[in-house]
């Protein structure tokens, strides 16, 4: 795996609407009757904590996150739960939780196997995990970071940025790994299509995400000169329509599992 990527809390709220339509889907499916013990894994700024928590009233909902920057901007949106600072690829759970809530967080974290399995261990019984990830590494928005990451001078050093991103596995791979855990699994897969300002919009986007692996590592000058690259490559792959805007086609994967 690259080194670790280091967030910025403003530019991943500048789309906030968009990022926060997914975990409201996914929150909407998750039936379970009087949680008590809740935590949202890889809470970022707290949009998706909210939603838990707005949910589930009743219960004790916890957030967690390895960026002091997003958890600091969490503590200030819910000054009321608490946040903890850690890393999710060591992380052990203190005891079971009736709802771990992951949106857009674990395709940063490796080994999905047994990253998966060790999530449903730490599920009471009749407890839920509850997972959205993009599943888009085949998309032109993807397919382009990698084509400008070997076109440039800086091949050499970003050769690896794409192994920072977890393999997404099959529908079947996580059916069978969480099955195997003692876990009834939903799946299902929904491409969200974002009609956005124009090309820069894409590239703004994926600033404060996706593109972190293959920019962090650059200086200055030619941080500038990919996301230039980039930018060619995405006006080349997404057309503009008559209003002006672009269409980002966006597939996130769902993941449904309540351990009997
Ligand atoms: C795309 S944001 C998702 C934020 C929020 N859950 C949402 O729904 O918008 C991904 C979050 O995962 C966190 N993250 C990435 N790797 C992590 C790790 N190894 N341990 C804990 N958090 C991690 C990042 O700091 C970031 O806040």
């Amino acid at each position: 795996m690259a080194g670790k990527v280091d967030w910025d809390a403003n530019q991943y709220l500048r789309f906030e609407d968009e990022r926060t339509r997914p975990p409201l889907d996914l929150i909407q499916r998750v039936r379970l009757a009087d949680p008590q013990r809740c935590i949202d894994l890889g809470c970022g700024p707290g949009n998706s904590t909210e939603l838990v928590a707005t949910r589930f009233p009743n219960a004790v909902v916890e957030g967690l996150d390895s960026s002091p920057d997003m958890l600091e901007k969490a503590r200030k949106r819910l000054p009321q739960l608490s946040f903890t600072l850690a890393d999710l690829e060591s992380w052990s759970a203190d005891g079971r939780y009736d709802l771990i809530f992951a949106n857009a967080a674990l395709q940063w974290i490796p080994d999905h196997p047994a990253l998966f399995a060790r999530l449903a261990r730490s599920l009471a019984p009749g407890g839920a995990l509850a997972v959205q990830m993009p599943n888009n590494l085949s998309e032109p928005s993807h397919v382009s970071m990698d084509e400008a990451a070997a076109e440039g001078p800086w091949a050499g050093r970003l050769a690896n940025a794409r192994a920072s991103k977890a393999v997404i596995g099959s529908f079947s791979d996580y059916r069978r790994w969480l099955m195997a855990a003692g876990c009834e699994v939903d799946i299902w897969q929904t491409t969200y299509v974002h009609a956005l300002a124009g090309h820069d919009a894409i590239v703004e986007w994926f600033k404060s995400t996706g593109l972190k692996p293959y920019i962090d590592p650059l200086p200055a000058g030619e941080r500038e000169a990919f996301l230039a690259l980039y930018r060619e490559k995405i006006a080349a792959a997404y057309p503009i329509e008559p209003d002006g805007k672009v269409l980002l086609r966006f597939p996130r994967l769902f993941i449904l599992a309540v351990r009997r």
